[in-house]
């Protein structure tokens, strides 16, 4: 089957993950070049995604959407706070192990996109360039104060997720 939105959201997450491991592609460093655009397209896709898709998906179907959107939205919170501490090669690798996490169910058979491309099956091209036509967020330097790293440990317990632990299972992970 045909699927263009998924297709879309899809190659999207490609082009963001490839970002992030140009960022730590040199072992130990931070390339904040490719940050900075990993964070501003980052922001981008979830603003597609809560702004365009979602909200064309409930209007189809609010049932079913209101029963699966609340956790993408803590995951969308939890990924934005995480945005804001200036990187570290820790802070990078909870962030790989949430998207990776939060892509997968997205993409997967049967998952997020696949019902959203459903329910909007007949508003797919103008979705598309609705899609397409999204600018980016504009976005404030890292803020290194203490309360911002707090507030992303706070956005990822409200999404069921404790930040100590995905470490760990990120770092026992080889990827
Ligand atoms: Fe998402
Ligand atoms: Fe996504």
């Amino acid at each position: 089957m045909n699927k263009p939105i998924h297709q879309f959201f899809t190659e999207d997450h490609h082009r963001i993950e490839k970002l992030l491991i140009n960022a730590t592609k040199k072992s130990g460093e931070i390339e904040m070049d490719y940050y900075h655009q990993f964070r501003t397209q980052l922001l981008r896709h979830i603003k597609m995604e809560e702004k365009i898709l979602f909200p064309a998906a409930k209007k189809a179907n609010p049932e079913v959407m209101k029963e699966l959107l609340p956790q993408y939205r803590l995951e969308h919170g939890a990924l934005t706070a995480l945005m804001v501490p200036p990187p570290t090669l820790s802070l990078i690798k909870v962030i790989r192990y949430l998207l990776d996490k939060h892509d997968l169910a997205e993409e997967e058979p049967g998952g997020l996109y696949d019902v959203c491309e459903r329910l909007t099956h007949e508003q797919t091209q103008e979705i598309l360039e609705q899609l397409m036509a999204t600018k980016e967020v504009p976005v404030h330097p890292p803020n290194p104060a203490p309360i911002a790293m707090a507030s992303a440990r706070r956005a990822l317990e409200r999404a069921g997720y404790d930040y100590d632990e995905m470490l760990r299972n990120a770092e026992s992970q080889k990827k």
